[in-house]
């Protein structure tokens, strides 16, 4: 094993140092042992493709059942469920439900919505509805949209700022038009569906449970809950010897 490591080290070598027998883009160093050792990178990319290896695990699905005006939710969503979410990308999924406390009834062809916090509620969570089956980037528009002071008057900035390519016009007919009443109605059965059924909003499952423990920990340190849920390496985020978060700029 040792001499195999020398071997390879050896390889590292030579191979930087006739740097031009390198003729992968960076992209494929680490595609074969061959070319990590002609791009000199074989240690790096034995310590990524470990790295990779041992982060296959299924990621931690985070479920919310919520509703576009209510404070509670948007201080939930905006304050821990997204950052959360962009420091543990890796090993986390996130589900979003905006029904929450709606209610619907069939009249005819489609469903009428009716939200706790009026029709404005009903509105925001259609375009956040309609947002999620358009855009890859509707998570960060709808945080956008519920860390404004106005939510539903932000959505179409908050649109234009991360998915600038997607037609505010085909948002809106989506909103306004059979689609968005049919993926409205399927986010009711999703919410009626939930085991326990929920009691308030914002209701949190993990990987399909709610418990009153798993809600207190995910209101309390959703970061804590998800890396201990985790079943593979932990990324760096989660804390532990690879945190080295503390780089400074000197005052000049
Ligand atoms: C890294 O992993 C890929 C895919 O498993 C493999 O094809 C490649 O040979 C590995 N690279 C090195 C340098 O071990
Ligand atoms: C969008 O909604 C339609 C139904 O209106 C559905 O068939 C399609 O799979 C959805 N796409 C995504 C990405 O959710």
């Amino acid at each position: 094993m040792k001499a195999l490591l020398l071997l390879f080290l050896a390889f590292g070598y030579v191979g930087s140092s006739v740097y031009s027998s390198c003729s992968q883009s960076p992209l494929n160093w680490c595609s074969s042992v061959d070319s990590a050792v002609e791009c000199g990178v074989l240690k790096s990319c034995l310590h990524s493709n470990y790295t990779k290896s041992q982060q296959t695990d299924d990621p931690v699905e985070v479920g919310l059942y919520y509703e576009s005006l209510c404070p509670g939710c948007r201080q939930f969503l905006v304050m821990m469920l997204f950052p959360t979410a962009v420091l543990l990308n890796d090993i986390m999924v996130v589900n979003l439900v905006p029904f929450g406390n709606a209610q619907e009834v069939k009249q005819d062809e489609k469903y009428v919505f009716t939200c706790q916090h009026g029709e404005q509620e009903c509105l925001g969570n259609m375009i956040e509805t309609c947002l999620m089956n358009m855009s890859k980037r509707a998570f960060p528009i709808i945080f956008c949209m519920e860390s404004s002071s106005d939510v539903i008057n932000s959505a179409k900035a908050c649109t234009g700022v991360y998915d600038p390519t997607l037609s505010w016009d085909k948002v809106m007919s989506c909103v306004n038009g059979p689609q968005g009443n049919q993926l409205m109605h399927q986010n009711a059965l999703e919410t009626a569906a939930l085991k326990p059924p929920h009691q308030y909003v914002p209701w949190i499952t993990i990987n399909g449970e709610h418990t009153d423990d798993l809600q207190d920990k995910a209101m309390n340190s959703l970061l804590s809950l998800v890396c201990s849920m985790y079943k593979g390496t932990k990324p760096a985020a989660c804390g532990g010897s690879q945190m080295h978060y503390k780089t400074y700029c000197q005052k000049v």
